[in-house]
């Protein structure tokens, strides 16, 4: 939510600074705006839309190729997405300017008070206020620094802050509280940015920042405070992805690469966690054994699409462990007043890492004192910082504002602690858990096969771009397949469209089914209890009132073919693995339907990558 980039060295600032807001669009892209400061002076250029906007009016009027430099890339929270309000702002003597991500929840008390002194405002936006303030606190004769550090401990709310003087060409400063910022160190030059995306090409060095810590950057230093100026201790990392996944390597879009990178990030997440001795191996998890056998209730905690992924996980974790497993929404969690202690693990799943309704409710969990394990996608993000235990999805930079291959990781990794927790709980044995472990290292292999053969569902996509609406429906696993699948076309494709437990239909649903309404249905494998043959109980329904179905089951199932009249053919695997081959057809369908709509599939409207505003 919002993208911030800060650099200085010797490369043009505008250049590096607009390069990294491409690599970080993706957070946001309501409007875009670099600030230079060369030859003693301060240059701005901000634009309403997308960054290419920002690209046009640099190329229009160019900035100097020295300096130090800026940018941002809005998702818009106060304000509308227009120039005025785009960001980066100034003070009103025009010497500082300063990007912001996050929200000053205080802002309309500090605008009353400088308005009251005499300040004109020239935006909407709470961010505006900040630059007055640092203004205020430079030409008072504090440097840069100093004056982030006071004006933060005015601050409340959640903020990562970058700004530059004018009377500074050598330094960026920049602060952070509850939103990201990592510091990219380089030879000669560095960088501040929301994610290292922005800076992978030029150092895979980087200084995860901890709350409330202010740095400064020069060309040849970093130096961390707190808000209390006094040094503060920093996380060094390295980056271990290469530039080519922050690029789209020949594909239209990131989200289409993202999916056919899924056999692969499946197989990463898999390797190095069963030793040969046929034992699951969770380093991370830092939280001791016997802690983990005296648990007595876990609840899982996530948004959108990662909540779905916790469904999945309830599932299997219930079916193999035996310990009661709840899944919350994140944004309903704490204010719920829900019942957790020190023998409940919360499980927060996040791809980004970042997302604020995900972390206030595991910051709430701990305060009750329950452990939190994360499961997580993004090195040095805060959710895995602040968790006590974390399990890393290695699915690389995901950039397609839509989850993907963040999704299919996280039902590798809630599988894994689910099978983790059961060996060290002894309700599984070795022999079962290691069966489990040969299927899911089949899986790549199972999710290439279903890509292999996606022709169909791509012609499908062209059949239905005019429909209305389209229905899923699934039961037990396939019900959070069929969610995800309608929450894939309603992002992408801009289409209403519902997912419904196949048993629920009668209770209400039912009534929406009209002739002709697509109706995608996920079948579970045979297998010996009746969920198969309750399923197409629940398709004869849909049939008999003039729907067209569309149903995806196991290629050797002959008894779903009066059922359909379109049929996508799945790979056997077994019923709590199903979600990992069943999702990619209706993500596959999503983003080609959107495509032959000439939607953006990478930046659907409204939406952004991090939401990192409650
Ligand atoms: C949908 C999607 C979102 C995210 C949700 C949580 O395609 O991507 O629903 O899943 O915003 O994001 P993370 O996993 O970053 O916490």
């Amino acid at each position: 939510m919002c993208g911030i980039v800060g650099y200085v060295g010797p490369q043009p600032a505008v250049e590096v600074v607009v390069h990294g807001l491409r690599r970080l669009e993706y957070r946001g892209y309501d409007s875009a705006g670099v600030a230079v400061v060369a030859e003693g002076r301060l240059r701005m250029a901000k634009k309403a839309g997308k960054l290419a906007n920002l690209e046009k009016e640099l190329a229009e009027h160019p900035m100097p190729a020295d300096g130090v430099g800026v940018g941002h890339t809005r998702w818009a929270t106060h304000g509308a997405p227009n120039d005025v309000n785009a960001h980066p702002h100034l003070d009103g003597a025009e010497r500082v300017a300063v990007v912001h991500n996050g929200i000053i929840e205080n802002y309309v008390s500090l605008r009353a008070e400088l308005e009251a002194d005499g300040v004109v405002m020239r935006s909407e936006t709470d961010t505006e206020v900040v630059g007055h303030l640092l203004g205020r606190a430079v030409a008072a004769g504090a440097p840069l620094d100093d004056a982030m550090r006071a004006v933060c401990a005015r601050l409340e709310g959640t903020f990562t802050l970058v700004a530059v003087d004018s009377q500074d060409e050598t330094a960026v400063v920049a602060a952070r509280r509850n939103s990201p910022l990592v510091v990219g160190v380089g030879e000669g030059e560095n960088f501040v940015a929301s994610d290292v995306a922005a800076f992978i090409e030029h150092t895979r060095e980087a200084v995860e920042l901890g709350q409330d810590q202010v740095v400064r950057i020069t060309a040849d230093t970093v130096e961390v405070t707190g808000f209390d100026g006094q040094p503060a201790p920093v996380r060094p990392f390295h980056v271990d992805w290469d530039l080519s996944a922050a690029e789209k390597g020949g594909y239209d879009w990131f989200m289409r690469k993202e999916i056919y990178e899924q056999p692969r990030a499946v197989a990463d997440t898999l390797l190095g966690r069963y030793d040969e001795n046929s034992r699951l191996v969770l380093d991370e998890i830092r939280i001791s054994e016997n802690e983990l056998r005296s648990i007595d209730k876990i609840v899982i905690i996530a948004c959108g699409t990662a909540f779905y992924a916790g469904m999945v996980a309830k599932y299997a974790i219930e079916h193999w462990t035996r310990i009661p497993c709840e899944v919350e929404l994140a944004s309903e969690f704490r204010y719920r007043d829900p019942i957790v202690g020190p023998t409940t693990l919360v499980v927060a799943i996040s791809q980004s890492g970042e997302t604020a309704d995900t972390l206030m409710a595991i910051r709430h969990a701990q305060e009750q004192k329950a452990r939190v394990l994360a499961v997580c996608n993004t090195n040095g993000s805060t959710i895995p910082r602040e968790a006590d235990a974390v399990i890393y999805t290695h699915a690389g930079p995901e950039i397609g504002v839509a989850s993907t291959k963040g999704f299919l990781t996280q039902l590798v990794a809630c599988y894994l602690l689910g099978l983790y927790l059961a060996q060290v709980r002894g309700t599984k044995f070795g022999d079962e858990i290691a069966a489990t472990m040969a299927e899911l290292q089949a899986m790549p292999a199972a999710i290439t096969e279903v890509l292999e053969a996606i022709e169909p569902v791509l012609d499908l996509a062209g059949e239905f771009a005019d429909a209305p609406s389209v229905l899923f429906l699934g039961r037990h696993v396939g019900y959070p397949v069929a969610l995800e699948g309608a929450l894939k076309l309603k992002e992408l494709a801009y289409i209403h469209a519902e997912g419904f437990a196949a048993g629920e239909l009668k209770h209400g649903p039912i009534a929406l089914l009209e002739e002709a309404l697509p109706v995608f249905a996920v079948v579970p494998p045979k297998g010996r209890d009746q969920l198969h043959a309750k399923v197409l109980s629940n398709l004869q329904e849909v049939r008999a009132r003039g729907a067209r179905t569309i149903v995806l089951a196991e290629h050797d199932d002959t008894d779903v073919v009066p059922y359909a009249d379109v049929l996508i053919r799945l790979p056997r695997v077994s019923t709590l693995l199903q979600p990992l081959v069943a999702t990619v057809p209706l993500q596959v369908f999503a983003c080609e339907l959107a495509t032959r709509k000439g939607h953006d599939v990478d930046q659907p409207r409204n939406l952004a990558k991090s939401v990192t505003v409650e």
